[in-house]
């Protein structure tokens, strides 16, 4: 078969910050599941992934910690690519929209591709204005009451209480982040996206996919009914990219809008990969403009107006390259702490556990899998400390650490350390070696419908079946009573075991390495299609190792300081 091609994104996280177990169930885990198991299947994948360096949000940063933007993008760019390294996520880049030249040269070239067609318009505007600070308050400058369901605090771009898009001069007693004050109203010039171009065409394009998840679906069906404004993507600004029109003296200290630049920066980065790679950068062609290539941008609720209606339409308006096939948007996480009621991960309130507090006392792997486990994927779920101890130890531990431990153990006791030959096999070696023989396709069909907890449960189902196979086997009285059936027992156990590495890989990839490790596997024998291909008998194990420890019940609450 053909190998199929696929471009995954995950969302650019703002380099203003850290990342917390929030931002990685969100988009980040998710992606990287997929990915692994991709290439697992031997597909070509480009997964591309970066900082968004431009906009507000790093500005405001910026004059809060005192430092350039552009120190404040490296600062946390670099703490970033480490938490992501930490946790086995690996992108084939992880560049950032203020790091090399060709993302702004993409990104103008887009402004003036779509200004050729006729998409954008130079309209004067009302703009909110803070006369203490001088300055126009674009964006997350301002904040006030959201015009759309009434809650406090909303933000000049978004709100974050209902998701939907704001007009920033319809904002209840609106603020300056800066001064506090309350703005005026002054006119500027900006440049205007037409999405009323497109309205009909997303409509269209979004009934097409009847296969997208409900919360995307229903989410824009809301907003297009509603009918789609035609927004401002230039900026009264001096953090972002300039304007591209040197001879209008309108486009003079005006920027792009930061959700203009940073998709662009998935495009700009894959040129940047191919470039990296010994190629030439327009490469990028082959993973943006071919229709065999799927694209696949995974994201967190936030994000959905922008990837599923300003994106698109902006590939559209620019009209040379293809739309994306999946957006696969989680829910919320939501945390909570002991003896607390359920609430919304911020940052700004510390209320979030950090991946670099995090890894420096824990692994990666039960993280990924309590987060893949609980993972918000049509709904909002809640991150617990307490739970991801517990199903450790119940699941990890206790189920698929407990299966590998006694299996290894009593192979290197009794079996010398080889694979012992399988002999004659009876109904209960049959209908082990069937209930793994499903568990590839099972957790393929789901992996490609992006149900990431439906596989990671369909595997642990597997291994905990497993255990009811060796505890009815009974390996340590067989052993006494009949050498070859022992032997074929534990023969289809390491082979069970062989196949649960390969489909566990994408989840618990460090737990997956090891016991690659110890059944002495080249890497050729953990691709998918070779899952279930029997251990070859006669061959030396490796030493036995541990997968997963035990951890205890947290005493108090983990550190959520902010360093
Ligand atoms: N930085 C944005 C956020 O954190 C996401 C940008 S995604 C991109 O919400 F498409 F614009 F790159
Ligand atoms: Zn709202």
């Amino acid at each position: 078969m053909a190998r199929r091609r696929f471009t995954v994104t995950a969302a650019l996280p703002y380099s203003n910050g850290r990342l917390h177990v929030g931002h990685i169930a969100g988009c980040y885990l998710p992606a990287d599941i997929y990915v692994r198991y991709l290439r697992s299947l031997g597909e070509e994948v480009a997964f591309i992934c970066g900082s968004d360096d431009y906009g507000v949000p790093v500005a405001l940063t910026a004059r809060k910690e005192g430092k350039s933007p552009a120190e404040v993008n490296d600062h946390y760019r670099a703490l970033q690519r480490a938490d992501f390294e930490g946790l086995g996520i690996e992108f084939d880049i992880y560049s950032g929209t203020n790091s090399t030249a060709l993302h702004k040269r993409f990104s103008q070239e887009f402004f003036l591709k779509v200004l050729q067609n006729a998409h954008l318009e130079k309209r004067s505007q009302e703009q909110l204005y803070d006369p203490e600070a001088g300055m126009f308050l674009p964006d997350r400058y301002v904040e006030g009451i959201c015009h759309c369901c009434g809650a406090p605090g909303a933000r000049g771009d978004q709100c974050e209480a209902c998701g939907r898009p704001i007009e920033p001069t319809l904002l209840g007693d609106p603020r300056s982040i800066i001064t506090g004050a309350r703005p005026e109203v002054r006119e500027t010039i900006h440049w205007f996206f037409r999405l009323t171009d497109f309205q009909d065409r997303l409509r269209q394009w979004i009934e097409s996919h009847e296969e997208w998840r409900r919360m995307v679906r229903n989410f824009t069906r809301g907003l297009l009914e509603a009918g789609l404004p035609d927004r401002p993507v230039t900026r009264d600004l001096d953090w972002g990219i300039p304007v591209p029109l040197e001879d209008d003296p309108d486009a003079a200290g005006k920027v792009l809008y930061v959700w203009f630049d940073a998709p662009i920066g998935y495009i700009s980065f894959t040129a940047q990969w191919c470039e990296q790679q010994g190629g030439h950068w327009r490469d990028y062609e082959r993973w943006w403009k071919d229709p065999e290539c799927k694209i696949v941008h995974f994201i967190g609720e936030d994000n959905v107006v922008f990837h599923a209606l300003m994106w698109p339409a902006m590939l559209m308006a620019e009209g040379s390259f293809e739309l994306p096939s999946q957006i696969p948007a989680n829910c919320f996480l939501n945390i909570q702490f002991p003896g607390e009621e359920e609430q919304k991960m911020s940052t700004s309130r510390g209320t979030a556990i950090w991946i670099q507090d995090y890894l420096a006392r824990y692994d990666a792997d039960p993280l990924r899998y309590y987060l893949a486990m609980i993972a918000p994927e049509d709904q909002r779920t809640a991150f617990r400390f307490d739970d991801l101890v517990r199903r450790n130890n119940a699941e990890l531990v206790a189920t698929l650490g407990n299966l590998v431990h006694r299996t290894m153990t009593f192979a290197h006791r009794f079996m010398q350390g080889l694979v012992p030959a399988r002999g004659e096999l009876a109904e209960a070696d049959r209908a082990q070696l069937e209930l793994v023989g499903r568990l590839p396709k099972e957790v393929c069909e789901q992996l490609e419908d992006y149900h990431f907890k439906a596989a990671l449960q369909a595997i642990m189902a597997a291994a905990k079946e497993t255990n009811r196979y060796f505890d009815y086997r009974k390996p340590w009285v067989l052993r006494k009573k009949d050498a070859a059936v022992c032997a074929t027992t534990i023969n289809v156990l390491l082979g069970t075991i062989k196949t649960l590495a390969v489909v566990m890989e994408p989840f618990l990839p460090f737990a997956a390495g090891k016991v690659a490790r110890m059944l002495s596997c080249e890497p050729q024998e953990l691709k998918w299609d070779a899952a279930t291909r029997p251990l070859p008998e006669g061959r030396r194990l490796g030493e036995a190792e541990i997968l997963f420890v035990k951890l205890d019940q947290p005493p108090e609450e983990p550190s959520v300081a902010v360093e």
